[in-house]
């Protein structure tokens, strides 16, 4: 019944919902992982993948910290690919030291329907020393030339990164113009998450995201959710409540059977990204709305006949008795309204296919920028 519910596809990766179980080191390995059936995505790893970076592993291991170490790098990745066989879609995070392991791994992982993950993310100093994890994202130039090696071999890819610690629109940017499919993005700020990172890559970029850091229940999704994240991941959480995942898969599931767009965005006044201009009011008064249409280059007249447009094409062109006559102004379903709600019962139009026509009224916009933001 579930099946095709959020009709997710990143290339020939189609994870069944927006749940993740990120990777840890030394611990998110195929056993481990078994008992998580019910989750979107499985991040394995971090994997080392050359002699270096066991090395490097090694050394920290000897210091007390958990990793995955192995003689035979590529027989343990596959074999570890073939111990999850089946289990949900899979993804394998990978460390090493120059680009060619990388390529060698993106071309099994691809064999497997796995998605490769590069971790630029990992700030132990043995790592950083070989250039590699978070020393990555302070060469993008680097980082750019191992993304466009490994898309040669047509496998699904990933760049796991940590937030705040370079320019977050900058380096989104330049992930997807080399070639990137997604961006796993640990959202650390000085205080847990920081979902405006997430945001400001929704604004700036078509990569498929995955929003990291301080999720542990449906609360805590929702706020990656409505900053634009298409899928959200954890890790620590998985460690002290293993049930989580499988809770947080029903709500998520709940929820998009009920609204039809999980992660609809907040109204762009309650600081949502730029998606949001579908639930935006005629432009009649002073609000946030007009900062949102300069950052996009679409002047007050523009964006009036856009909707306009748009919404002679649907359903959502009734709407007597709703503030500006039109449903193609009306808020967000879970923003509770009865003069909206009493035109949707009359119109026979579910909820779910109102924040349809919604979540297309918002691409339908968005693809008319003049200005990326
Ligand atoms: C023990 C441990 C090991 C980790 N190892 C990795 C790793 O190998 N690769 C990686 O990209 N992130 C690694 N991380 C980071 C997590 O994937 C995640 O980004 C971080 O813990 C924040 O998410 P959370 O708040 O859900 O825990 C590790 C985290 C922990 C706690
Ligand atoms: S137009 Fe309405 S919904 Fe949009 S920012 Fe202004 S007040 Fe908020
Ligand atoms: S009628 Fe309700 S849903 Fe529509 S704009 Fe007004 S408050 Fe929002």
């Amino acid at each position: 019944m579930t099946e095709n519910l959020f009709d997710i596809k990143i290339g020939y990766a189609t994870p069944k919902n927006p749940v993740a179980i990120a990777s840890m080191a030394g611990i998110t390995d195929s056993s481990f992982t078994r008992r998580f059936q019910k989750a979107g995505l499985i991040v394995l790893g971090g994997y080392n993948l050359d002699e270096r970076t066991n090395e490097a592993a090694r050394k920290e291991i000897a210091r007390g910290r958990k990793e995955f170490v192995s003689d035979k790098p590529f027989e343990f990745f596959e074999k570890e690919l073939e111990a999850t066989e089946g289990l949900t879609t899979i993804a394998v995070n990978v460390r090493a030291s120059t680009a060619e392991p990388f390529v060698q791994a993106a071309r099994i992982a691809k064999e497997h329907g796995a998605i490769l993950e590069i971790n630029a993310h990992c700030r132990q100093p043995e790592m950083l020393e070989l250039g590699t994890g978070e020393a990555l994202l302070r060469n993008i130039p680097r980082l750019c030339e191992y993304i466009k090696e490994i898309k040669k071999t047509g496998a699904v890819l990933s760049v796991k990164t940590r937030a705040n610690v370079v320019d977050d629109v900058e380096l989104a940017k330049a992930v997807e113009k080399a070639g990137a499919d997604i961006i796993h993005i640990d959202a650390m700020g000085s205080d847990g998450m920081d979902p405006r990172v997430i945001k400001r890559v929704r604004n700036s970029t078509g990569l498929f995201i995955i929003g990291n850091n301080s999720v542990v229940d449906f609360e805590s999704a929702k706020e990656m959710f409505s900053h634009g994240a298409d899928m959200v991941s954890l890790a620590r959480a998985v460690l002290s409540s293993p049930q989580v995942i499988d809770h947080l898969v029903d709500e998520v599931i709940a929820f998009q059977s009920m609204t039809g767009w999980y992660n609809a965005p907040k109204h762009i006044c309650a600081g949502g990204d730029l998606r949001a201009l579908a639930f935006c009011c005629p432009p009649v008064k002073p609000c946030a709305l007009h900062g949102a249409l300069k950052k996009i280059g679409i002047s007050a007249e523009e964006f009036v006949k856009m909707k306009i447009d748009f919404a002679k094409k649907t359903v959502l062109e009734p709407g007597d008795g709703t503030c500006f006559g039109n449903m193609t102004w009306c808020c967000k379903i879970t923003k509770p309204c009865f003069l909206r709600d009493t035109v949707l019962t009359s119109t026979r139009l579910s909820d779910v296919e109102y924040m349809r026509i919604k979540k297309k009224m918002s691409e339908h916009i968005l693809k008319q920028r003049k200005i990326e933001g």
